[in-house]
């Protein structure tokens, strides 16, 4: 679709916006012309709120996300209009989205896990008079126009947990040499695509460390194990593991385990901070962790209400996420305190 004011439009992106005052036009590719305006949210003491999630099975990152979600709309008195799903697939979230939007809710939060294929749908809410916030995972801004299509995205730096991963590695070199099977995310998933963006940008500059292969292990458990085990046959000279999260992990951990690897053998960089990462952390099965923190229940309500009070609102929110390893903890003290008060 073409847009007359993109050349406008995106070059907003980082600037805080009026949102009240934000209308353009826009060329739908057939030669009509429609007036693009960010839908107004009446100030009321409850909202209808739809929650589009990513379908992840077993996932404790996903399931700390949506109980944020859900906590942050139970305290606040809203209504959530929010289904689960039935199985892994972007089309799957499309019908979710298709459902919350004929429900006619009043705002929708969604975390899409394509950013291709979920951002018709943005524009379709936005069509339907219902504005949109973004959390977790961005969009394709070229069909979903930040301050145009969606209020805002509230999400992690998921190029810096890539890139702080690789800076740690770089800092805390296994003896052997720097020979990295890397397990990506879900395919196309802005976390996958941007992590190993910014990981393979830091090794890249380190003509002495390779990647040997890199596969998608899809996010979860059962696949980073089914993944790595026959990547670690095709390459027994590797000394590093990059994984894209902490579920997958604990797949490869399971994988080094039966192959008689003791902690240490292999070093593994994770993403996420779940409580069984961390606990791997301390084990000595992962050198280091990028937090990826999954609770946006307060900011997204927060973001929403004062959307509705008519202030300006940033088009991007970014967490601010730590690194966790045992040398910079070498007491473990901060590894624990994260376990007791923010595990997941
Ligand atoms: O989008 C965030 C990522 O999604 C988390 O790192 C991962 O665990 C989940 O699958």
């Amino acid at each position: 679709m073409m847009q007359r004011w993109r050349g406008i439009g995106v070059g907003t992106v980082l600037a805080m916006l009026s949102l009240s005052a934000c209308s353009s036009s826009s060329d739908s590719g057939s030669g009509e012309t429609a007036v693009t305006t960010l839908p107004p949210l009446a100030k009321k003491t409850s909202y209808k709120v739809g929650f589009v999630q990513v379908w992840e099975e077993n996932n404790p990152w996903r399931n700390a996300n949506t109980a944020s979600i859900q906590a942050e709309a139970a305290k606040r008195g809203y209504e959530l209009v929010f289904e689960t799903g039935s199985g892994f697939g972007a089309t799957d979230e499309v019908a979710r989205m298709n459902a919350v939007i004929a429900a006619k809710v009043d705002v929708i939060i969604i975390a899409p896990q394509d950013p291709t294929v979920l951002a018709p749908s943005i524009v379709a809410a936005r069509r339907a008079g219902i504005p949109v916030f973004i959390e977790d995972r961005s969009i394709d801004n070229d069909v979903a126009v930040p301050g145009l299509d969606y209020v805002s995205y509230l999400g992690s730096d998921f190029t810096k947990e890539g890139a702080s991963t690789a800076q740690w590695l770089i800092a805390h070199p296994p003896a052997a040499g720097v020979k990295i099977l890397e397990l990506e995310g879900t395919v196309g998933s802005s976390p996958a695509v941007n992590r190993k963006k910014g990981f393979d940008a830091e090794i890249a500059a380190q003509p002495e460390m390779t990647i040997l292969d890199s596969q998608s292990g899809n996010f979860n458990k059962s696949e980073g194990y089914a993944t790595i085990k026959p990547m670690l046959a095709a390459h027994p000279e590797a000394t590093v593991i990059f994984s894209h999260n902490d579920e997958m992990s604990l797949g490869v951990i399971q994988a080094l385990t039966e192959m008689g690897k003791k902690p240490g053998d292999i070093q593994i960089v994770s993403i996420d901070g779940e409580k069984a990462g961390v606990q791997a952390v301390k084990d000595g099965w992962i050198g280091a962790i990028a937090e990826c923190n999954p609770r946006f229940g307060r900011i997204c309500f927060d973001t929403i209400e004062q959307y509705a009070d008519g202030q300006m609102i940033p088009l991007q929110v970014k967490n601010t996420d730590r690194l966790f390893d045992m040398s910079t903890d070498a007491d473990s003290a901060a590894l624990d305190a994260y376990i007791q008060n923010e595990a997941f």
